[in-house]
């Protein structure tokens, strides 16, 4: 196993920790306990992230995450002044319990908006801990002879800024997923002008909020901040559109690490600097790599209104009526039983029709004929990163039949048939051929150079998540399959048994 990480991990932490001797002035001395705690606390986080990095140690990778988190609430708890620990028992009972009923209530498809929602919570909570560090800065350590010290000013403006931001913008996020508010773009005239203008501001009133003394010059100074940077938020997610929602999530998540961070700094908490910086980084990787498999430029999206241009997509124009070839189960089954090698492309129908065990159920009766059966995940398929290979894992797919896309894009030459499930924009050759299309420049499968192409979905009408036609759907060589997902391949199933 390679454990550089480890090391690559305590690098982190001793920088992190070098900064404790010189923060003591503020927060009171550092118990070396405490320290050693939150060390653990950080290792757990760390061997969480390893463990989130591959479906198969995943689970292992939740729990070390979960005792990490405990290790490092149960050490701020009892190392504080804790004003009253019933009511903090009572808040974390009530919160575990909505918690614990959200996430066993929610289905899959429904992840990204719950992840939007839950990230303006972390938004919102790093808000109201420089508020209340603001408002009463004895109970936080952070009164020195002159009031609160101009660095902790710094980070307390940055952490409202950052967690503003966040929330307001998950917010958008989680409404625009959610279908609560329209998928496109809002584009407002000279969106950019605006946007750097009100952040240079807010910038402006960092430093002022900084230099300034006495609540009459700082309190309009933090209000107005505060204010700002809801807005901001706002103003930076409702010019993205619906298709380019997964990179806002998962940027979002590297703010909401950021806002913890720097509230981290702020209560010399050194548990909130590293779970912080973990989650911000991480989620600025993750932004980068979904960027990169859509052919994205990332300064773009953190611009706001990357992916629209003000003459509109293709979506919702009326689409004209071309011949196409549709098939039945039957007709399937028959086919790739005599196909030698199978290539199976997952998408958001497959999730929504929960047809993975079936699927793999044809697989198996393929794979006893000879087929050679291999499934090919796009980085965006589904709703939400890593969306399918968790699907397929639930179905006990082995990971060694499971292929990105760059490992197994030139392989549909040699297919005898591309399989394609519920999934659309991941095939549409428009993305490399139609400037005008608001999915050109994400990479897709060539599905086109497979000798056969099977087409699952449920009417011609539908489109995917960008709303565009697909060219597959008219090849000569592609036979629609028009149903429920599931109910396919139970079909398929049935005919080849
Ligand atoms: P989509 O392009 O969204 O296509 C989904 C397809 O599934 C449609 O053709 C739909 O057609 C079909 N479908 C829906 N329900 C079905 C059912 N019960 N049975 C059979 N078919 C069904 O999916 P994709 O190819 O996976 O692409 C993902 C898209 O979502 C990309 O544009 C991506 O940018 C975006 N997105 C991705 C993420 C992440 S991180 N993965 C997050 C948000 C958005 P019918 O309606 O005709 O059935």
């Amino acid at each position: 196993m390679d454990l550089s990480f480890l090391a690559a991990a305590g690098a982190v932490l001793q920088d992190t920790y070098t900064v404790i001797p010189e923060d003591a002035a503020a927060h009171g001395p550092v118990n070396p306990w405490v320290a050693l705690a939150y060390l653990v606390a950080g290792v757990f986080f760390i061997l969480a992230l390893r463990g989130l990095s591959s479906p198969a140690t995943s689970r292992a990778g939740n729990r070390n995450g979960m005792i990490g988190m405990a290790i490092a609430v149960v050490t701020t708890l009892v190392t504080h002044d804790i004003a009253n620990i019933v009511e903090i028992g009572i808040a974390i009972l009530i919160g575990g319990i909505i918690g614990v009923t959200i996430a066993r209530k929610i289905a899959m498809t429904a992840m990204p908006e719950l992840v939007a929602g839950f990230h303006s919570l972390v938004g919102l909570a790093a808000v109201l801990v420089g508020w209340a560090a603001y408002l009463n800065p004895g109970a936080f350590g952070l009164l020195g002879g002159e009031g609160i010290s101009a660095v902790s000013k710094v980070e307390m403006g940055l952490g409202i800024a950052i967690g503003a931001i966040t929330f307001s913008g998950s917010v958008i996020a989680f409404l625009k997923l959610s279908g609560k508010m329209s998928g496109s773009p809002i584009l407002l005239p000279a969106r950019h002008v605006i946007n750097l203008g009100v952040l240079a501001v807010i910038i402006v009133l960092a430093a002022l909020f900084a230099m300034a003394s006495g609540p009459d010059e700082t309190l309009p100074l933090i209000v107005a901040l505060s204010v700002l940077a809801f807005a901001i938020g706002f103003l930076l997610i409702i010019p993205i559109g619906g298709a380019d929602m997964p990179v806002v999530v998962s940027m979002l998540n590297s703010y909401s690490g950021w806002a913890a961070a720097a509230m981290g700094f702020t209560l010399g908490n050194t548990a909130m600097i590293i779970t912080g910086a973990l989650v911000g980084s991480s989620g600025a990787i993750l932004s980068y790599i979904m960027c990169r498999a859509m052919n994205r430029s990332f300064i773009s999206v953190i611009a706001g209104g990357f992916g629209a241009d003000d003459s509109g997509s293709g979506s919702g124009e009326p689409r004209e009526q071309r011949p196409y070839k549709q098939g039945s189960a039957q007709d399937a089954a028959y086919m790739l039983e005599q196909a030698e090698k199978v290539i199976i492309i997952p998408g958001y129908g497959m999730a929504v029709a929960q047809a993975q065990h079936a699927l793999r159920e044809m697989a198996d009766l393929l794979e006893e004929r000879g087929v050679e059966v291999k499934y090919a995940i796009h980085p965006v398929a589904g709703r939400m990163p890593g969306h399918m290979n968790v699907l397929l894992a639930e179905a006990s797919v082995e990971y060694d039949k499971v292929f990105e896309l760059e490992d197994i894009n030139s392989e549909f030459a040699q297919a005898d048939v591309a399989f394609i499930i519920g999934a659309n924009d991941v095939v549409n050759p428009a993305a490399k051929t139609d400037k005008s299309s608001p999915i050109y420049g994400m990479p897709v499968f060539d599905v086109d150079k497979a000798k056969q192409v099977f087409f699952i979905k449920r009417s011609m009408g539908g489109v995917g998540y960008a709303g565009v036609d697909n060219e597959v759907f008219y090849m000569d060589q592609t036979m629609m399959l028009l149903s429920d997902a599931k109910k396919m391949v139970e079909e398929i199933v049935k005919a080849l048994d």
